[in-house]
């Protein structure tokens, strides 16, 4: 790329860390941060106002030519690290375990993969930018300078969910959280359009057992910035 900018992939399953990870990164290099999950959660939220979030009219409406429409008039943006849904500030309703499951049915769906893909690359042209996803280095930005796979076993995930989920006071059994990181891994590897998967020119950062300033440290020294 020109000018000197350069992107940064980051890509690997649920709960792996990319967010803060990636966060942390963006800051020591001052370039931007894109979290593409939080976008497919938007949708998810929006979708889920709108029809509810499971049974019929919602595999009805995720089928239906309505859903185009419903994209079109759909406007998301990040405004001092927040997501903006048409105008409104969506970060705290976005980060539940409904909604998690939501981004993963709607980002199945060729029409909003095709709308946040093309939001995503805009991203990715105008400045140095960090993004974190599923399908960065496989396909959003194929030819980033930089490609990770970050990734953990899905207990070490779990486990860091389950805290989390504690901390924020909304705590859920750990076996539940496990199994939804677990369906969420199978939905996001066996789905037809663009699955999880390590590009094969990505570098794998396997964080099982170490912090979060280890692993910070180990992708640092791979950009050597
Ligand atoms: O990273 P996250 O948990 O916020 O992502 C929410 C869901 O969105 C996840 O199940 C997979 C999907 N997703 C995707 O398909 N492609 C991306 N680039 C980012 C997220």
């Amino acid at each position: 790329m020109n000018q000197g900018i350069y992107r940064i992939a980051v890509d690997g399953p649920s709960g792996a860390g990319k967010s803060t990870i990636a966060k942390a990164i963006a800051k020591e290099l001052n370039i931007e941060y894109i979290d593409t999950g939080a976008m497919y959660r938007a949708i998810g939220y929006k979708v889920a106002k709108h029809v509810g979030s499971d049974g019929e009219e919602l595999e009805r409406f995720l089928g239906s030519d309505d859903l185009v429409e419903f994209l079109k008039d759909t406007d998301i943006d990040f405004v001092k690290g927040h997501i903006f849904l048409d105008g409104e500030d969506v970060e705290s309703s976005i980060r539940t375990p409904e909604m998690s499951m939501m981004a993963s049915k709607c980002s199945a769906i060729p029409a909003v993969r095709e709308k946040l893909v093309d939001i995503q690359r805009n991203m990715g042209t105008r400045k140095s930018v960090i993004m974190d996803g599923r399908d960065i280095g496989t396909n959003v930005l194929k030819d980033a300078e930089y490609k990770i796979y970050l990734t953990a076993s899905p207990e070490e995930r779990a486990n860091r969910r389950f805290k989390e989920l504690q901390e924020k006071g909304d705590p859920q059994p750990y076996e539940e959280v496990l199994r939804d990181i677990k369906q969420r891994d199978h939905n996001d590897m066996t789905r037809k359009l663009n699955p999880l998967r390590k590009a094969d020119d990505a570098v794998e950062v396997d964080s099982t057992g170490m912090g979060k300033e280890e692993v910070i440290q180990t992708i640092l020294k791979m950009i050597n910035r």
